[in-house]
């Protein structure tokens, strides 16, 4: 009977043709999902039970080939996305377009914006910038300093539509791990932006990826965040890059930029409320108290 349900959900997938159009993307999301999760996974947990029936070995070659022939057409459509943007023929505008073509506006994932949650969006995004395996840390880290993990796309789709960036502003993401922020904030927006990031094998993924889509406009700086030089930095993001007293010492370096010019800091995370509580910043929207919505902070 499991045999049996297995064969057919693998059959299903298999011959749904529309799971093969390259636009539709949240379906073929979906369906790598299933396979990996409920056929695949399950076949594994069955093959570990005494005597289990050999058929078992064939399902999971058949539930793997197929899996492997939906990432093949996610893998043509990034190259080619790659290649375009590489031309300098893809950016801005026609790069959201052709975002929004694939996984439409709300990120297929209907996820709620008050929550940590990835979607479609995500899967996309990863597939079109971080096609490369993940290094592992090579430096230890003080118990401050947080652990890489991404901000959720649509967050970072949230801050380029709220902070109207002009030609001049200069964006910073603090600790930004393998780099996606800035170079979807550059890509997206056309200004210059940086990283600063205290992981070396993380710094060095950033710089290999905006290297190979040709990105001029996008720089990444293998430091502590506490001796970065943020001079020319007007717009910065912070996706708790660390807690307590080094997070306290970082917002001390921006108040003391602040002073020579107006910044503005967009955070995500743990690191909101401590942010909020600085009394040289003020909260341009209601989510001070909100760990997982964008805050949104301006010197004053
Ligand atoms: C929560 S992750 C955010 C990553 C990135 N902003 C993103 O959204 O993909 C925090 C990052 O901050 C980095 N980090 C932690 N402490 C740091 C420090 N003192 N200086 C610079 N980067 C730091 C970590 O290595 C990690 O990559």
């Amino acid at each position: 009977m499991v045999i049996y349900k297995i064969q057919s959900d693998i059959k299903t997938i298999e011959k749904n043709s529309a799971l093969y159009e390259e636009t539709n993307f949240n379906s073929r999301v979906e369906a790598i999902d299933y396979l990996e999760f409920n056929i695949i996974d399950r076949i594994e947990g069955l093959l570990q039970t005494i005597n289990p029936p050999e058929k078992l070995i064939t399902l999971k070659q058949d539930a793997e080939r197929v899996k492997r022939q939906l990432e093949d057409i996610d893998n043509t459509l990034f190259q080619r996305l790659r290649a375009d943007i590489r031309d300098g023929g893809c950016t801005g505008t026609a790069l959201r377009g052709r975002i929004d073509e694939y996984v439409g506006h709300d990120g297929g994932g209907g996820q709620r914006h008050d929550e940590i949650g990835y979607d479609s969006l995500d899967v996309f995004i990863n597939g079109l910038l971080l096609s490369q395996a993940v290094p592992l840390e090579t430096k230890a880290r003080e118990p401050e300093m947080v652990a890489y993990q991404q901000t959720p796309a649509r967050i970072i789709f949230e801050l380029v539509e709220q902070a109207h960036l002009r030609r001049e502003d200069v964006f910073y993401d603090v600790g930004s791990g393998l780099g996606q922020v800035p170079i979807l904030v550059h890509l997206l927006t056309g200004v210059a932006a940086k990283g600063i990031e205290f992981e070396p094998v993380y710094c060095d993924y950033a710089r290999a990826c905006a290297a190979d889509l040709n990105l001029s406009g996008v720089e990444f700086i293998n430091t502590d965040a506490r001796t970065a030089d943020y001079s020319d930095g007007t717009v910065f993001f912070m996706y708790t890059p660390f807690a307590g007293s080094i997070l306290q010492d970082v917002l001390e370096k921006l108040r003391r930029e602040s002073q020579k010019r107006r910044i503005r800091l967009f955070t995500y995370g743990p690191c909101t409320p401590q942010v909020s509580r600085q009394s040289w910043l003020k909260c341009l929207d209601q989510n001070e108290d909100h760990l997982y919505k964008l805050g949104i902070f301006t010197s004053l």
